[in-house]
């Protein structure tokens, strides 16, 4: 059998949150030290006076509190019938990825997915985001909580290099060990009395094979499916999880900007490549500005912060300032379509209807905030596309915007368009300026609750 993980990924994330060390829990919670060992290594499991104590010293209210209680009473569904193995435990490779660094922030997110999913309020979740918004690791995270929650364990199986829907349930088959002839059927039959967690992992260019996850829900009352997306499968049966971006800093002070998980994720990144770098009084504005201007966007932030062995955060700045938010030579394990934010942007662009690849062009005009009207006047068909697939935003007010980095390839693209001196010609006057940066900050998310 698989290591039950829920609670000890949240006992820990939680306790870490805190900066707690194991002691320093176990005297607030009243309980010894080593009890709090075995809780995080997930060899016991509190009995629920004992989680309540846990989650007082945490300071954890609300639906983090619920979360938490709930993860920490959670036990496998027995299987239907005892007669099979775990399918996790039959397959060639029975472990969800281990992340290379850990997550920072999502706290509300991840309890969020673990309920949906772990109370079986809904059977298939897609997280939906634009490029590098955090998807995939979120779903990684929500997956290593939800795993023991399943008597037959989860699989995690990556997509991106798939370009064919037809390959998808073969795919699945054969990563599940599905044995027949036709890979639908060999599936159906070996999920169908499971209770199994499916990972699938950046489905977008996959949709025409929506159809199949429907199939396999309505065939397997005990499967839940957890999809990463950049736009919606549109199935009956899905439950649609917006991601957004990591939340910055609420003010430019060393002490917000260390702790808020979209500078932090820069700290993190930048200390990896660079041990001399250190968060201080000189430059924690600029670096909060840096994370505000690439729109707390994690992909970005960690190609940014890749550079941080040779420029400085205000040298980063200056990039940005100067148009450029490309920066060469990021990390080798990135998966190809991460590789640089051209190239993650350009996935999305390619998914697009030619009209609406022309749009998403001609949106490059704007340098802030716009309405449909304006995006009519300039000859954009249609809006719904580009914001189904994460490309354009709307803002608290409804005002749609681009995501900086997003904008700077549009308007790239804008550059080289045929008709680019008469879409030039006809911006609205009225185009709104760049939102100021604190406004901007204030509309991605709210702070860190601690
Ligand atoms: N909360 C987080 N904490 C730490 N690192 C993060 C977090 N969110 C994202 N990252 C890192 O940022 C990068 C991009 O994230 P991820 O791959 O999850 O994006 P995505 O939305 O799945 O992108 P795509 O649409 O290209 O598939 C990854 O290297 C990931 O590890
Ligand atoms: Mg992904």
């Amino acid at each position: 059998m698989l290591v039950a993980i829920t609670f000890p990924v949240l006992l820990k994330q939680c306790r870490l949150e805190l900066g707690l060390t194991q002691t320093q829990l176990a005297a607030r919670a009243g309980i010894s030290v080593s009890l709090v060992r075995k809780y995080e290594t997930g060899t016991r499991v509190p009995p629920r006076a004992t989680a309540m104590h846990l989650a007082n010293a945490l300071r954890l209210a609300g639906e983090e509190r619920a979360a938490f209680l709930v993860a920490a009473s959670a036990r496998a569904l027995p299987p239907v019938t005892t007669q099979h193995t775990p399918l996790a435990a039959q397959m060639a490779s029975h472990r969800l990825p281990v992340a290379p660094t850990p997550l920072l922030g999502r706290e509300a997110e991840l309890a969020a997915i673990t309920r949906l999913l772990g109370e079986h309020t809904a059977h298939c979740v897609t997280l939906i985001g634009p490029p590098g918004v955090g998807k995939s690791r979120l779903a990684l995270a929500a997956a290593a909580a939800l795993q023991p929650l399943f008597a037959d364990g989860a699989a995690w199986i990556e997509l991106a290099a798939l370009d064919d829907p037809a390959a998808v349930a073969p795919l699945i088959a054969a990563r599940l060990g599905a044995q027949g002839d036709e890979a639908e059927a060999a599936l159906i039959a070996l999920l169908a009395q499971r209770s199994f967690l499916l990972v699938l992992d950046n489905f977008e260019q996959l949709v025409p094979a929506a159809p199949l996850i429907a199939r396999l829900l309505a065939a397997a009352p005990r499967l839940s499916v957890l999809i990463t997306s950049r736009v919606p499968l549109r199935l009956r049966a899905e439950t649609r999880f917006p991601v957004k971006p990591l939340a910055l800093p609420v003010t430019r002070r060393v002490s917000a900007v260390a702790v808020a998980p979209a500078t932090r994720l820069f700290c993190e990144r930048a200390v990896a490549v660079n041990p001399a770098f250190v968060l201080g009084v000189a430059n924690a504005a600029t670096v909060a500005t840096l994370c505000q201007r690439l729109d707390g966007l994690p992909l970005a932030i960690e190609l940014a912060a890749a550079r941080a062995d040779a420029l400085e955060p205000a040298a980063l700045l200056a990039s940005l300032d100067a148009g450029i938010t490309e920066f060469a030579g990021g990390f080798a394990d990135l998966p190809a379509h991460q590789r640089s934010l051209q190239a993650a942007i350009a996935w999305s662009e390619r998914l697009l209807e030619p009209a609406a690849r022309d749009g998403f062009a001609r949106l490059g005009v704007f340098a802030g905030t716009f309405d449909a009207p304006a995006a009519a006047a300039l000859g954009v068909a249609s809006l719904d596309p580009l914001v189904e697939a994460g490309l354009v935003q709307a803002d608290a007010s409804g005002r749609l915007y681009l995501l900086e980095t997003i904008r700077v390839f549009a308007a790239e693209r804008l550059r080289v368009h045929p008709e680019a001196a008469n879409i030039y010609a006809c911006t609205p006057t009225t185009t709104p300026t760049l939102p100021k940066l604190p406004a901007r900050c204030s509309t991605v998310q709210p702070p860190l609750r601690r």
